[in-house]
């Protein structure tokens, strides 16, 4: 089974406050997008890579991926303002309209390879599917005054990589432009097409850095190993 992966690095990262782009932070021996590449480019069913980077930092990413000598053909586009835009800048430059993309935040290093296939057989088989892991919090619902709790046994909280026939994303995406609408990720423009998306259980490891705190969690997820790929 093959699949052509989308990473996406074009974001300020300013939640983390590190100053620069979060992408760049040296995580114990290597900055935090070539963590996430490595897992793609380690990946026998991953084609090629399309890496998203802002235009600004186009020339620096390109060095330090050349410097990796990462095993795999990686396109480097350029992205836009919002995550929504850089993703279809992404699917714009694919001109592979039978293949199966995956669509990944770079920001997630610790996605494994078991992961990887599972959600590539589901997504091959229903076009449409996403990691995705059940949420351990009690979930309030605020309306104005009235509080209600939510049935947790039916909430997930969506993660990356999310996969899908290309013509469904690309249609599902130009369909969004079209009506101005922007979703939290990919899977929900999807659902607006009416189209069924599969969940696909992956790990409570699979965290995307987004504050400092996140900085110390990816250390000791890196110290102890778990790291299957
Ligand atoms: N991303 C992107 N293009 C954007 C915004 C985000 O490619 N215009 C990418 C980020 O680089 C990141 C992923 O989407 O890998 C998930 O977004 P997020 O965690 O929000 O990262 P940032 O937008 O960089 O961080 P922040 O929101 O804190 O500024
Ligand atoms: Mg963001």
């Amino acid at each position: 089974m093959e699949y052509i992966a989308i990473v996406l690095a074009a974001g300020q990262g300013k939640r983390m406050n590190a100053g620069e782009n979060k992408q760049f932070i040296t995580l114990v021996d290597q900055p935090l997008i070539i963590h996430t590449l490595q897992v793609f480019a380690k990946d026998a069913w991953c084609k090629s890579i399309v890496l998203v980077v802002n235009s600004r930092e186009k020339q620096r990413i390109e060095q330090l991926v050349d410097g990796f000598s990462l095993q795999k053909d990686i396109c480097i586009v350029e992205g836009g303002a919002e995550r929504q835009e850089s993703v279809f800048k992404g699917l714009r430059s694919i001109n592979d309209p039978e293949s199966l993309v995956f669509i990944h935040d770079g920001a997630r290093p610790f996605v494994t390879r078991d992961h990887l296939h599972k959600l590539a057989e589901v997504a091959s088989q229903k076009q449409a599917a996403l990691l995705a892991v059940p949420v351990t919090d009690t979930i309030k619902e605020r309306n104005g005054e009235k509080l209600t709790t939510l049935d947790r046994s039916v909430l997930w909280a969506a993660q990356t990589p999310q996969a899908f026939q290309f013509d469904l994303i690309y249609k599902a995406h130009k369909s969004a432009l079209d009506e101005a609408f922007i979703g939290t990720d990919d899977a929900s423009l999807v659902e607006k097409l009416g189209y069924p998306v599969q969940i696909v259980e992956g790990s409570y490891q699979n965290i995307k850095l987004t504050t400092p705190e996140d900085l110390e969690r990816a250390h000791s997820i890196l110290k102890s190993g778990i790291k299957e790929i």
